[in-house]
C-alpha cells in the first residue's frame, strides 16, 4: 500500500492530488439499443459467466463507500436490462455513507422500474435522448422505438427523482437541428439537460467523427439565439458546465472533452461488467478487481488495498484525437460513459 493514496481523513486521492469521490459502476455491457456513436452494427458482448455476480458488485461498491466515495452511478450497456439488477439499487440505495446515487440509462426500461428505483434510495437520473423524431430515433439507435422511452421519461418524472437530467449526444447533419427543441422538451418538463461531445471510443462504421464533430460553444452560440443563457458554477460532481436560463430554474449543461477539457478536476474511477477497475475512461489504465474478490471472498482488506493502490497509476487525462483511429479500442457500452 502507497502511503499517499488514502488521505488522513479517509479519501481516496490520486498521485496529482486529486480526490477520487465517485464510482461509475457499469452493470452489463448489454443494451437493447445499438446507438451508431456508441456501438458498431455487430457488437460481441462479454460472455454472462465472465461478468461480476450482483453480490460481487454490491461489495466493491461498499467497500468504495468505506473508502470515502459518496458518489456511485450505475450504468451499462443499459443496466436496466441486467437481470435481478433491483438487487444491486436496494443493496446500495441502503449505505448511509452514499450521498448521490444515480443512474444513467437509455430510458425504454423505466415504465418498469421507475417507482422501484425511486423506493430504492436513487436520487437522481441521466436518460439519454437525442432526437424527438421518431424516425430518426430508429437511424440513430439503429433499433429503437422513440415512444419507449418517450414513455420511460413519463415514468420517470411521475416518480418523483430529485432531478432528471436528458443527455443528447449532438452530430452535425444528424441531429444538430434540433438543439432548440431538445431543450425546450427538457425544460418544459422541469428537466435540465446535457449535451456531450461525442468521444473516440471504438471502432463504430457508422459516420466520420470528426465531419460529425460540433463544439459545446457552437451549440451554446445556437440556444443563444432562443434564450439567454448565464453561466453558473454549479455542479453535480460530473463533467458538465451548467448554464441557467434567466426565465427557467432548469439547467443547459455542456460535456465537452475535446473543446474545455476537465481531466484537472477528475474525481471518479469506473468499475467495468468484467470487475475491471479503469483509472480513466480514455486511457486502459486498469487494475483486476475480479480476480481480488474471487481469491479473497470473505475478506475485504485485500480489496482496500488493491483500490488504494490503484489510485497511483491514475493518468493525468484523456488524449483524444477526432482525426485519427480510435486508439482505445473498447466501445463506450463497456463503460456507460
Ligand atoms: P452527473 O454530473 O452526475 O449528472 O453525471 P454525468 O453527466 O457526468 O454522467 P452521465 O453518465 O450522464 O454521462 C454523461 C456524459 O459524460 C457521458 O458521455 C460520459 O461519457 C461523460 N463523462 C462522464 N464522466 C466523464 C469523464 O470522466 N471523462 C470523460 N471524457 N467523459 C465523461
Ligand atoms: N461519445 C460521447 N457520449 C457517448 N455516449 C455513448 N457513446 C458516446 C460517445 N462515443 C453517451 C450516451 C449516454 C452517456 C452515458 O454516454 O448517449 O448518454
Ligand atoms: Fe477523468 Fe479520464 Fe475523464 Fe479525464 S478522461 S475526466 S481523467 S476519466
Amino acid at each position: 500500500m502507497t502511503q499517499n493514496s488514502i488521505t488522513t481523513d479517509n479519501t481516496l486521492t490520486d498521485r496529482f492530488g486529486r480526490r477520487i469521490e465517485y464510482l461509475r459502476i457499469s452493470v452489463t455491457d448489454r443494451c437493447d439499443l445499438r446507438c451508431v456513436y456508441c456501438m458498431s452494427e455487430d457488437m460481441k458482448f462479454v460472455p454472462r459467466a465472465q461478468l461480476l455476480t450482483l453480490e460481487e458488485v454490491i461489495r466493491i461498491g461498499r467497500v468504495f463507500t468505506e473508502l470515502g466515495v459518496s458518489k456511485i452511478r450505475i450504468t451499462g450497456g443499459e443496466p436496466l436490462t441486467r437481470r435481478n439488477i433491483m438487487e444491486v439499487f436496494n443493496q446500495l440505495g441502503s449505505l448511509d455513507a452514499l450521498k448521490d446515487f444515480t443512474l444513467t440509462t437509455n430510458g425504454t426500461q423505466l415504465s418498469k422500474y421507475a417507482d422501484d428505483l425511486r423506493h430504492a434510495g436513487v436520487d437522481r437520473i441521466n436518460i439519454s435522448l437525442d432526437t424527438l423524431q421518431e424516425e430518426r430515433f430508429s437511424r440513430i439507435t439503429r433499433t429503437g422505438k422513440l415512444q419507449r422511452t418517450m414513455d420511460g421519461i413519463d415514468a420517470a418524472l411521475a416518480a418523483g427523482f430529485k432531478r432528471i437530467k436528458l443527455n443528447s449526444v449532438i452530430l452535425r447533419h444528424r441531429n444538430h437541428d434540433e438543439i432548440i427543441d431538445l431543450v425546450n422538451f427538457a425544460h418544459d418538463r422541469g428537466m435540465d439537460i446535457s449535451f456531450i461531445e461525442e468521444m473516440p471510443l471504438g471502432v463504430i462504421g457508422d459516420h466520420d467523427r470528426a465531419e460529425a464533430y460540433i463544439s459545446s460553444d457552437e451549440i451554446l452560440d445556437i440556444l443563444r439565439q432562443q434564450h439567454d443563457l448565464i453561466p453558473t458554477t454549479d455542479t453535480t460532481g460530473g463533467p458538465s458546465r451548467y448554464y441557467r436560463r434567466t426565465d427557467s430554474a432548469a439547467r443547459v449543461g455542456f460535456i465537452s472533452p475535446h473543446s474545455h477539457n476537465f481531466c484537472e478536476d477528475c474525481n471518479r474511477v469506473r468499475l467495468t461488467a468484467e470487475g475491471r477497475l479503469l483509472l480513466c475512461l480514455g486511457q486502459e489504465h486498469s487494475v483486476d478487481l475480479r480476480r481480488v474478490v474471487r481469491t479473497y471472498p470473505g475478506e475485504d482488506e485485500p480489496l482496500r488495498e488493491a483500490i488504494i493502490a490503484a489510485m497511483d497509476i491514475k493518468p493525468r487525462g484523456h488524449d483524444f484525437d477526432l482525426n485519427s483511429q480510435p486508439v482505445i479500442l473498447r466501445h463506450m457500452n463497456s463503460t456507460g460513459g
